[in-house]
């Protein structure tokens, strides 16, 4: 057995499957393992790797913001992350300030913890419910878990955090049904990405907006998987015309290093104060540094102009395969959902032995989000694997 793997077998908490190779290199949307096969990844670390592999200018970055302290903490001032605050606002019409975190779910226990406070600052007590959808993924903490319905995420660690309420999504009267003025927020993905790459329908987002209105409820969008870039405007609720009150941002902010931010309105950040909410290592140096770049990238008309028309391009590929196994392709930009009529794992497993990783999103749906870099040349490579192995499965 690979030395890697059997020390893994060996020393970790098995809470993970993992695929049977071991990575070591990578460049552009290719990896590399540590027998010298080559991979197409259309996975990108779960949504990760907007800039693909070995970025010249990520690595220059990073060399120099190596050799200055990596941590200092939020007791002191910090340029990057000063920068990076005002560079997340700029692009960002709703946005006044910014919370760092270190991840997408601790972004959404931030999100719960600034609606429930800014309710009680401007309402009183009893308003401190939180609506969710089905299908929703937020997160495996105790309150981003609450608001993320799946049995086998929820049921062995109940009780959850009480006070969260479920509406169907893409369902305004669903919604209309569950809201009241107990309600402090509704937390909602543009474009549900664990549940299957379900896009919400304009009419959704907009009766959501209205409704939250109507009952001073904050609306939060969780933009940590379809946000920076994905879908190919900077954030994915750019094309519903609605504006939400906090905005939950992770995954691909700093180009696989650890971070979150949740972007707030003026009115919701004028209700947090010193103490009510921190963290030892959001916001660090060396993360900011990095994250800046991705920012200022990403942001890039013709950044954004080469997600929509690639995951476009790539859509109306995977529309042509000839498969009895595919139901439905669907998704924006490049967050991407084929619909099977079979279960994914065999279809993944196979996508090793054609050099592709592919991932689910539930049981029977293939999640493809590759790095938002990937060409049209290398869309033409994932599809041909890809209908390789779709029409070679029984
Ligand atoms: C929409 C959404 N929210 C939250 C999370 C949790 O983010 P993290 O794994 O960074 O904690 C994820 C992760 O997949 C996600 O897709």
């Amino acid at each position: 057995m690979n030395p890697t793997i059997q020390l893994e077998q060996q020393y970790l908490v098995h809470a993970y499957n993992r695929a049977p190779f071991v990575f070591t290199d990578g460049e552009g949307v290719w990896l590399q393992d540590d027998a010298g096969n080559r991979y197409l990844d259309l996975v990108a670390g779960i949504a990760v790797n907007a800039l693909g592999y070995g970025d010249a200018e990520l690595v220059q970055v990073m060399q120099a913001a190596a050799s200055k302290p990596l941590h200092y903490s939020n007791l002191y001032h910090s340029q990057p992350m000063a920068q990076l605050a005002a560079r997340l606002v700029q692009v960002t019409p709703f946005a006044e300030r910014i919370h760092f975190q270190n991840s997408g779910t601790e972004c959404n226990e931030a999100a719960i913890k600034f609606a429930r406070k800014w309710a009680r600052s401007h309402f009183g007590e009893g308003k401190t419910d939180i609506i969710a959808f089905s299908g929703a993924f937020h997160g495996r903490t105790m309150g981003a878990l609450a608001a993320t319905p799946r049995p086998k995420y929820q049921d062995p660690f109940r009780p959850l955090m009480p006070g969260v309420r479920l509406a169907e999504f893409n369902d305004p009267d669903s919604l209309a049904a569950t809201i009241d003025d107990h309600v402090c927020a509704v937390i909602v993905e543009p474009v549900q990405g664990e549940g299957g790459i379900h896009p919400a329908t304009p009419a959704f987002m907009s009766a959501l907006r209205e409704l939250c209105h109507r009952h001073n409820a904050l609306l939060i969008l969780d933009e940590v998987q379809c946000g920076v870039g994905r879908t190919g405007t900077f954030w994915a609720h750019e094309t519903y015309g609605i504006m939400p009150d906090i905005l939950c941002a992770a995954k691909p902010l700093a180009a696989g290093l650890p971070i979150g931010a949740v972007l707030t309105s003026g009115r919701v950040a004028e209700a947090i104060h010193p103490g009510d909410h921190g963290t030892t290592f959001a916001g660090g140096p060396f993360v900011t540094a990095v994250a800046n770049v991705v920012v200022e990238r990403v942001s890039q008309p013709a950044f954004l102009r080469h997600v929509s028309e690639t995951g476009a391009y790539f859509q109306e590929k995977l529309q042509e395969i000839n498969s009895p196994h595919i139901i439905e392709v669907r998704g924006k930009g490049l967050m991407l959902g084929v619909q099977l009529d079979m279960p994914t794992a065999p279809i993944i497993q196979a996508g090793y032995q054609h050099g592709l990783l592919l991932l689910n999103a539930g049981a029977d749906v293939l999640r493809l989000i590759p790095p938002l870099i990937i060409s049209r040349d290398e869309v033409d490579i994932a599809v041909e694997r890809l209908t390789a192995i779709l029409t070679k499965s029984a």
